[in-house]
C-alpha cells in the first residue's frame, strides 16, 4: 500500500546528515527538535511555521508563549530509552540476513525492505534469536528522520500490543548512509497478509475480534496511557503485526508524533500517512489529533468485517473505496450481511458483527470530536468479544468436534 508521499512527504530543509561515521541516535537527536506549530487556544490554526515534519518534534503554544513542562519523547528517550536498545554492527546484520538476500525478504514497504535473520544475543551462551531487519531507503533526510523517530518512540514506549524494537544500526560510510532497525520477528506477519492474501487460511471471526481488540489496546495506550499523548498517524492492516499466538503488535512509528500540548486542540502538520486510511480533516487542513487515528481504526474495522481493502482499484467503480461502498449497507438494515467477508462462510455472530459495524460508523464520523476515544472503543470491543463467545458456546458441536452454525447464514 502506498504511503501519502503525495501528501507532502517533504524533503527536509536541513543541510543533510551529520558526521560520516556510525552514529548512535542519542547524538543525532538534536536534528529532531525544530518543529514549531502555533495555534490559538480556540484551536483554529492562525499560523504555522514548520521546519520539518519529523515524528518527535515539539509543538509550542502561542497562547502561553512557552513550551509546557511536559517532557518530550526525545527527553524521555535520553532518560531511559537508549540504554535498552542495542547498537548493531552493519556487517553483523548483513551476515544475519544473508546479505539482505531475496530468500530472506519478508516484505517491502515505502521505507525499504524487511528481511528475516538470526542474531546472537549479547549473552554468548544464549541461542540465536529470529529478528526482522528493516533497511531504510535513506534517500534524503526524511528517511533518516523517520528512522530516528522510530528509534525514539519505540525506545520509550512499552506495551504488549506494540512491536519490540531490539536495536538499530546507523552507518554513514564511504558507501553511503545505512539506517537499519532490528525488531523481534513476528512469525505471522501482518493483519494485511492474513485478511487479503490467498496464501493464508481465512482468519476466523473470533480471531479477527481478538486481533482488533489488541490493536485497540495498543492505540489506547498511545493516546491515553502515557504522560504525553502519542498520535500514531499510520494505523492500517499492514502495520498490525501478529506474533506466534496471533496477538496484535503495532509497528512503524516513523510517522508517529506527540499530540497537542495543553491548551491546543490539534497539531498542524503536513499530511503524511496512507491512502484510504487518513481522516478527512487531516488531509484537507492538516489538523492532526488522536481522533485521526480513530478514523483509520474505523477503516480497519470495516476491513475485518468485509475482507476488502480500504482502496481496491481492481474492483468495479462504486466498490473501490470501501467506506463509500459500505454506506449502502447500514448495520441495522436487512442487507447488512451482504458486506460480510464471504471467507467467513457465515460463521460469526450477526449481533457482534453489527456491533462492530456501528462502532466503525462512529469512528468514521466527519466531526472528529464526535468520534469515540480509544478507551471507549476498547470497551465496545470487549463486549463484542463476549457476545461472540456466547454465540460460539451456544452453537452445537458436530461429530468432528467443530462448532456448527445454529442457523443458515441467510436466516441469522
Ligand atoms: N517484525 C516483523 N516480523 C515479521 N515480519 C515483518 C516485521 N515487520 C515487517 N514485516 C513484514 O514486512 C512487511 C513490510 O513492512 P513495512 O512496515 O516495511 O511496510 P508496510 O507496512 O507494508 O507499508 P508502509 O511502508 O506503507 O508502512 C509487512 O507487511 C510484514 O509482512
Ligand atoms: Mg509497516
Amino acid at each position: 500500500m502506498s504511503c501519502l508521499g503525495w501528501l507532502n512527504r517533504r524533503k527536509g530543509s536541513g543541510s543533510g546528515r551529520r558526521g560520516s561515521s556510525a552514529s548512535a541516535p542519542a547524538t543525532t537527536m538534536t536534528t529532531m527538535t525544530t518543529t514549531t506549530t502555533t495555534t490559538t487556544t480556540t484551536g483554529s490554526a492562525v499560523s504555522t511555521s514548520r521546519s520539518d515534519d519529523s515524528g518527535a518534534g515539539r509543538p509550542t503554544s502561542k497562547s502561553t508563549g512557552s513550551a509546557s513542562s511536559q517532557r518530550s519523547i526525545s527527553s524521555l528517550y535520553e532518560e531511559r530509552g537508549h540504554g535498552q536498545l542495542r547498537a548493531f554492527e552493519y556487517d553483523d546484520l548483513r551476515a544475519a540476513t544473508n546479505d539482505f538476500g531475496r530468500a530472506q525478504k519478508l516484505g517491502e514497504g515505502g521505507f525499504g525492505g524487511v528481511y528475516k535473520g538470526f542474531v546472537r544475543p549479547l549473552d554468548p551462551r544464549a541461542d540465536r534469536i529470529a529478528v526482522a531487519v528493516k533497511r531504510l531507503n535513506t534517500r534524503g533526510l526524511q528517511g533518516h528522520k523517520q528512522w530516528l523517530a522510530e528509534v525514539q518512540f519505540l525506545g520509550v514506549l512499552e506495551h504488549p500490543n506494540l512491536v519490540n524494537l531490539l536495536g538499530y544500526c546507523a552507518v554513514d560510510g564511504e558507501r553511503g548512509a545505512q539506517r537499519l532497525l532490528v525488531y523481534e520477528y513476528m512469525p505471522n506477519k501482518s493483519l494485511e497478509d492474513h485478511l487479503f492474501s490467498r496464501i493464508h487460511p481465512a482468519l476466523s471471526w473470533n480471531r479477527r475480534l481478538q486481533i482488533i481488540l489488541g490493536a485497540a489496546e495498543g492505540l489506547a495506550y498511545l493516546h491515553e496511557g502515557l504522560e504525553l499523548q502519542v498520535i500514531y498517524r499510520d494505523f492500517k492492516a499492514s502495520n498490525v503485526l501478529l506474533d506466534k499466538d496471533f496477538q496484535a503488535k503495532l509497528s512503524d512509528f516513523g510517522l508517529a508524533r506527540e499530540g497537542p500540548t495543553e491548551g491546543n486542540t490539534h497539531v498542524s502538520t503536513a499530511a503524511v500517512g496512507t491512502h484510504g486510511y487518513a481522516a478527512p480533516e487531516y488531509i484537507e487542513k492538516g489538523h492532526l489529533t488522536a481522533k485521526s487515528d480513530v478514523w483509520g481504526f474505523g477503516v480497519v474495522l470495516y476491513e475485518i468485517l468485509t475482507g476488502r481493502r480500504s482502496l481496491d482499484r481492481n474492483r468495479p467503480q462504486g466498490e473501490q473505496k470501501l467506506i463509500e461502498w459500505v454506506v449502502q449497507f447500514p448495520p441495522d438494515s436487512r442487507n447488512f450481511r451482504m458486506i460480510m467477508d464471504p471467507k467467513l462462510r457465515g460463521e460469526y455472530s450477526s449481533k457482534a458483527a453489527r456491533e462492530i459495524a456501528k462502532l466503525a460508523q462512529s469512528c468514521l464520523l466527519k466531526n472528529p470530536k464526535e468520534r469515540p476515544a480509544m478507551s471507549e472503543i476498547v470497551e465496545v470491543l470487549r463486549r463484542a468479544v463476549q457476545t461472540e463467545q456466547a454465540y460460539v458456546d451456544k452453537a452445537p458441536v458436530a461429530g468432528n468436534g467443530k462448532r456448527v452454525n445454529v442457523a443458515p447464514p441467510s436466516r441469522r
